[in-house]
């Protein structure tokens, strides 16, 4: 198998095309404040889907559909015999997300398929490119649950068993919207590559295109229920109520302390936060809050998960509230495959971006898939670093940048 050289040495991909199929995409599940919200598996999530299938089809892939809605689209190789070149990521989104986060990891692929297409490039192997189902988790946590079952990392049952808070299932849901196929799970590919926004304010900072990701930071995922008494605002005493709130706000404190105490990669995050009966003259009885534990060391990681456990022992102790807490998803620190590193630190190389190695901080679906296949990712810069809001943003030159040096490492694998 001869590698990225010779005539598809100088080969680049349509940045003026990828920018408008971005732009039509954003479109579905568009926000008032210009970014986008679609959750997994909502009608929205559908029309995405639906529109993704079309243009795959157009540019002559075949789509197939697994049991958990991940959606492999393939360009055929010379040679059928090897395993698939892949890339994707996915079209799923925060409740305030924007126009990049996971979708330009899916249209990058599209854009290298349309370009391959144009200049009639056959690749040795073939080319797939895959929409992995609920990579944010926000829906249905935990993240990353398409590409996680794919991987082996959870079974079926459990992904289809996720519930949203109305208490509606994944794998319903996923049958309800039209895309619960019956394609093979857990095939490993040749390679995979995904291409992201960085989603922090390294590269911007540093003033570089292109990021070449050498792995990811570990994550924990908490459920903690802090339970007391309702009681009466009016005659109740101070000191003789069991307040969930007044405990959960000194945990709180803690909780950001575990951050603030493993500087300057730890993180701490508690993104929701429920208190019961919701009534202004009763005193909460119930509250029901996230943590997301973050950091990609993996022995700091598990000093901040005891930490966390001293902490609500220690306010349960000082409070006479009970406090709970579940771990529900440990995702821990991974590096990449370096032959997958460099092809994607040759793909900026040859086209003359600038470049530097990052760690992601966000979870991705090549995390997952890092178990099975050989996989790396290719970073863009976003503005102010911002993402999981609506105001996320690229610029077309450095969406262009990703997207050409996906086209080279996923050459560079698949032969040509
Ligand atoms: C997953 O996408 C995460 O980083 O939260
Ligand atoms: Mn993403
Ligand atoms: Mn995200």
């Amino acid at each position: 198998m001869s590698s990225d050289t010779g005539a598809t040495r100088n080969l680049t991909i349509d940045g003026a095309r990828l920018w408008a199929s971005l732009m039509e995409m954003a479109r579905i599940g568009a926000t008032a404040k210009g970014g986008v919200c679609r959750l997994a598996l909502t009608d929205l999530d559908r029309e995405s889907r639906d529109l993704f299938v079309r243009w795959c089809e157009q540019a002559g892939c075949s789509v197939r559909v697994d049991p958990m809605g991940n959606i492999f689209a393939r360009r055929a190789g010379r040679d059928a015999s090897l395993p698939p070149v892949a890339t994707g990521s996915h079209l799923d989104s925060q409740p305030t997300g924007g126009r990049f986060d996971g979708v330009y990891g899916v249209l990058a692929g599209l854009e290298v398929i349309r370009t391959l297409n144009d200049h009639d490039v056959r690749t040795d192997a073939p080319v797939e490119l895959v929409v992995w189902t609920d990579e944010e988790g926000a829906r249905f946590p935990p993240a990353m649950v398409g590409s996680g079952v794919y991987a082996g990392v959870f079974d079926l049952a459990y992904g289809h068993s996720r519930q949203d808070l109305d208490g509606k299932r994944l794998g319903d849901e996923l049958a309800r919207i039209g895309y619960k196929g019956d394609a093979p799970m857990g095939q490993a590919f040749g390679a995979f590559f995904e291409t992201h926004i960085e989603q922090g304010p390294i590269l911007e900072a540093a003033g570089l295109s292109v990021g070449v990701v050498t792995g990811a930071q570990g994550t924990r995922w908490y459920d903690v229920v802090l339970t007391g008494a309702e009681c009466h605002a009016g005659p109740t005493p101070m000191d003789r109520r069991r307040d969930a709130l007044a405990a959960a706000g000194t945990l709180l404190a803690r909780i950001y302390a575990l951050a603030h105490d493993n500087p300057p990669h730890g993180r701490a995050t508690v993104g929701e936060f429920r208190c019961y009966p919701g009534s202004r003259n009763t005193v909460p009885g119930r509250v029901e809050l996230t943590v997301d534990l973050r950091h990609p060391d993996a022995s700091v990681l598990e000093t901040m998960h005891a930490g966390l456990g001293h902490a609500c022992a220690a306010v349960a102790a000082a409070t006479g509230v009970e406090v709970t807490r579940d771990l529900i998803w440990d995702s821990p620190p991974v590096a990449f495959d370096p032959g997958c590193v460099a092809a994607v630190r040759r793909g900026a190389d040859l086209l003359g971006y600038s470049h530097m190695d990052v760690v992601s901080g966000a979870g991705h679906d090549a995390v997952y898939i890092s178990r099975i296949t050989p996989t790396a990712m290719v970073f863009i810069p976003c503005e102010d670093g911002i993402s999981h809001n609506e105001v996320e943003n690229a610029t077309p030159e450095h969406v262009e940048a990703g997207a050409n040096v996906l086209l080279h490492a996923m050459l560079d694998k698949a032969g040509v």
